[in-house]
């Protein structure tokens, strides 16, 4: 919430009829804080932080349910919280941010039924602020059909739970206590899950007719991040180095517009678009941890089929096997259009920018006309890419201002 807008809400709460204290309050702690901003930020107590958290921010699985095939069921709701460092920061910018953390930590048991988060640093942090050279280098269109604007915020935070009321209160109390030390400049919300999108598909981008099918848990109708079609977490980690147990993180948004692909395809169409046109809609009904969508006839896809499947295009990104990124991308109606925010984490932004780039499939058209750097391949006709950033997400010790100097005396 900007600063004026938190004064605005302050204005209402108290002038509404459904006052709330909690909400007085809240909007109060806030201004409060913003002045003592002015004045410096203080050295606050560091607080306790509960025993047995994973080493690395992004340790997330061991904590999910899983399905009956094994594989993890992520949290069912999401928040990205955008942020920008107020001035100079000093070392009581790091004891503040951490003990803030710790907080949360100390209140939420780490799992999707309590809070999972990951807090990660920009190109612009490591640049502007701190002076030095950027772990992750900064984001850039990857193919000739996106111009997505580069963000410019120094960090994200990365909040995933069960129970959206929750973070939202979460977010109120990172923006409220860091306020001294940070401004935060916008949230991204959404979900993923199944029910969820048909539940919110009364928005721009999706058609009349609720064609998002009743239990599917992403807009375009298919269930994504089978546990082969991943990578784990331990192989996107970072082994050595300043960063060791971190890993890099990138954060698109993107819009979704499924009129044509809900109106004008049939279901076994989308189903060679997203997997691959070898795949039917009984392999479909079929995959349980894998699908990997025949990568090795990709070049029967194009000349034969005239079609490229997503997952098929994507999967010749693999190493030994695997997929070298891992997703937890989540649907949106932010701004009332229907869009994916999509994070992937991966040891290094270059295996992102291999991926995206295999997605593309840019040679098609060579082979065949009818395959263009959009039409009928995969599903980059139906998602535009409109920001775009990378971060680098610490290990949990060094989460707080990495490469800040004093840090370590203070925390
Ligand atoms: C609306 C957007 C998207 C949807 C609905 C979607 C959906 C899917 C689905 C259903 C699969 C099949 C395998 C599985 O995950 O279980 C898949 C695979 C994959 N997708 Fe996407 N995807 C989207 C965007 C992207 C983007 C932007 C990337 C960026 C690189 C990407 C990368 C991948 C990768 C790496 C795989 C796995 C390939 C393999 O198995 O090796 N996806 N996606």
């Amino acid at each position: 919430m900007s600063d004026e807008r938190l004064l605005n809400r302050r204005r209402f709460l108290l002038g509404a009829g459904g006052v709330t204290l909690a909400g007085i309050a809240a909007a109060g702690a806030a201004l409060d804080a913003r002045a003592s901003a002015q004045a410096g930020v203080r050295m606050v107590a560091l607080g306790q932080q509960p025993a047995g958290l994973p080493v690395s921010q992004h340790a997330w699985e061991q904590t999910m349910a899983r399905d009956q095939f094994g594989n993890a069921i992520g949290p069912s709701y999401d928040r990205l919280i955008m942020f920008d460092v107020r001035g100079r920061p000093t070392p009581a910018y790091a004891r503040l941010l951490e003990s803030t953390l710790r907080r949360l930590e100390r209140t939420y048991a780490w799992g999707p039924a309590g809070l999972l988060f990951t807090v990660g640093w920009s190109h612009a942090y490591f640049k502007q602020v701190l002076g030095v050279s950027s772990p992750v280098p900064q984001a850039k269109a990857l193919s000739d059909f996106e111009l997505p604007t580069i963000d410019d915020y120094h960090l994200c935070i990365h909040l995933a739970c069960d129970d959206p009321v929750r973070l939202e209160a979460a977010e109120r109390l990172l923006v409220a206590s860091l306020a001294p030390a940070l401004r935060r400049r916008e949230t991204r919300t959404g979900f993923a899950g199944a029910g969820l999108p048909a539940a919110h598909q009364h928005v721009g981008g999706i058609p009349a007719g609720d064609p998002v099918p009743r239990d599917s848990p992403l807009f375009m109708g298919f269930k994504s991040a089978l546990k082969k079609n991943q990578a784990t977490e331990q192989a996107v980690t970072i082994p050595d180095g300043q960063f060791a147990q971190g890993t890099t993180m990138t954060v698109s948004y993107m819009h979704l517009r499924l009129q044509s692909w809900y109106q004008d395809l049939s279901y076994a169409q989308r189903v060679a678009r997203m997997y691959s046109p070898q795949t039917t809609p009984a392999d479909v009904s079929r995959f349980t941890t894998d699908a990997r969508s025949n990568p090795g006839q990709i070049n029967q896809a194009i000349s034969h089929y005239g079609v490229v499947g997503h997952s098929q295009a994507s999967a010749r990104a693999r190493v030994n096997g695997r997929p070298i990124i891992l997703r937890r991308d989540f649907d949106t109606v932010d701004g009332g259009l229907a869009g994916l925010h999509f994070v992937s984490l991966q040891r290094t932004i270059e295996d992102f920018i291999k991926t995206r780039t295999a997605m593309n499939q840019s040679g098609a058209q060579l082979i065949n006309p009818a395959v263009t750097e959009t039409v009928n391949n995969g599903i980059n006709e139906f998602i535009f890419v409109l920001r775009r950033a990378n971060y680098i997400l610490p290990s949990r010790a060094q989460r707080s201002f990495p490469l800040l100097p004093g840090r370590a005396a203070v925390l």
